[in-house]
């Protein structure tokens, strides 16, 4: 299958591209300014998709059988201190992406979040009327309207939880950022209060290859972790599996409103191959960060935890 990936740089982005080309897909790997490594089945391009007209040329030059959006302005306060930047790429890109995507009869998986609901009714289910309580939230919601308005049956709207494991950059999934903090002297301040599904981001990957196999799958789905834990459970899992001690590096210090935003993924669960992990298996997924290494051996004694994929 000949793919295009927007956000291929990024961290579910990066992961769907490599599982894809790992079960024999070719992939044409989009990203703003960040450079794809040299990998067999992959070409990649730099583009500004702010600028509508340049995916346009790319989408009808190439004619794809499918399209990925991974790519956004993903961090919630980069999206509060820039909307305008925010709303052409998290909102006008899906939607020129999904009209692109239903001209050629291509499918398409776009990215969304369980941040388009408010957090008061968990667990949520696909079918839950949304609700979002942040901007990052609202686009990501117009985005799955304006996705599913040009191109239904063709697409899919696949929200996902909080990604753990390993990206590109290795600076941008919650044990990553955890790590870099901890490196940097910083004691975290997490709320013992807001609940989020953590899921590997290599799972994620691979559920998008599946659902680009079975286009008998569309709408709205959801796909999580199994364990719903706060951002404090989840750093101070991470802490004790590396060896660390959580109370020298976090504090609890928990919302004024809990926030539950667990995603009930029953309604996809049935029908896929790729199956949801615990915590414990989203934790084997993880490694300290290339720039932390140094910093972790003289923490703890201890050299990174190696782990072969058989
Ligand atoms: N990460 C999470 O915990 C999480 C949770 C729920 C939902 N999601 C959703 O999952 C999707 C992927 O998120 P992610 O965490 O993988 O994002 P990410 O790591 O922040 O990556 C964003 C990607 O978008 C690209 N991009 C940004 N602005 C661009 C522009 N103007 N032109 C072209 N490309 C641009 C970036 O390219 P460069 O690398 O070149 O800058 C990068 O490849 C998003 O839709 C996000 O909302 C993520």
């Amino acid at each position: 299958m000949q793919i295009i990936c927007t956000g291929a740089t990024g961290l579910v982005g990066y992961n769907f591209v490599m599982a894809a080309v790992k079960r024999g897909h070719n992939v044409l790997a989009l990203s703003e300014t960040f450079d794809f490594p040299q990998t067999k089945g992959v070409e990649s391009l730099k583009a500004d998709l702010a600028d509508k007209g340049k995916i346009e040329r790319v989408v009808l030059d190439r004619f794809p059988d499918a399209i990925v959006n991974c790519a956004a302005i993903s961090s919630p306060a980069v999206v509060d201190k820039n909307a305008e930047l925010a709303h052409k790429i998290n909102v006008e890109l899906p939607e020129r992406l999904a009209q692109l995507a239903n001209h050629i009869s291509a499918r398409i998986i776009h990215l969304s979040s369980d941040m388009v609901f408010d957090g008061a009714k968990a667990p949520y289910k696909n079918t839950d009327m949304p609700f979002p309580d942040t901007l990052y939230g609202t686009t990501k919601l117009m985005a799955e309207k304006a996705v599913l308005k040009h191109a239904a049956p063709l697409s899919v709207v696949l929200r996902i939880s909080h990604v753990c494991g390993m990206g590109l950059k290795q600076n941008r999934s919650f044990n990553e950022k955890l790590f870099i903090a901890m490196k940097d002297g910083k004691k975290l301040r997490l709320a013992g209060n807001d609940v989020k599904c953590f899921e590997p981001a290599s799972r994620v990957g691979e559920l998008i290859v599946e659902l680009l196999e079975r286009p008998n799958i569309s709408g709205i789905h959801h796909y999580c972790g199994l364990d719903a834990l706060s951002r404090y459970a989840a750093a101070a899992e991470i802490c004790r599996h590396f060896s660390l001690e959580p109370e020298k590096f976090l504090v609890r210090e928990d919302l004024p409103e809990a926030k539950n935003l667990a995603l009930d993924m029953s309604g996809l669960a049935s029908r896929i191959k790729t199956p949801a992990v615990p915590f414990s298996e989203t934790l084997l997924e993880m490694r300290v960060p290339d720039s932390c290494l140094e910093w972790y051996e003289r923490e703890t004694g201890l050299k990174q935890i190696k782990r072969y994929k058989l």
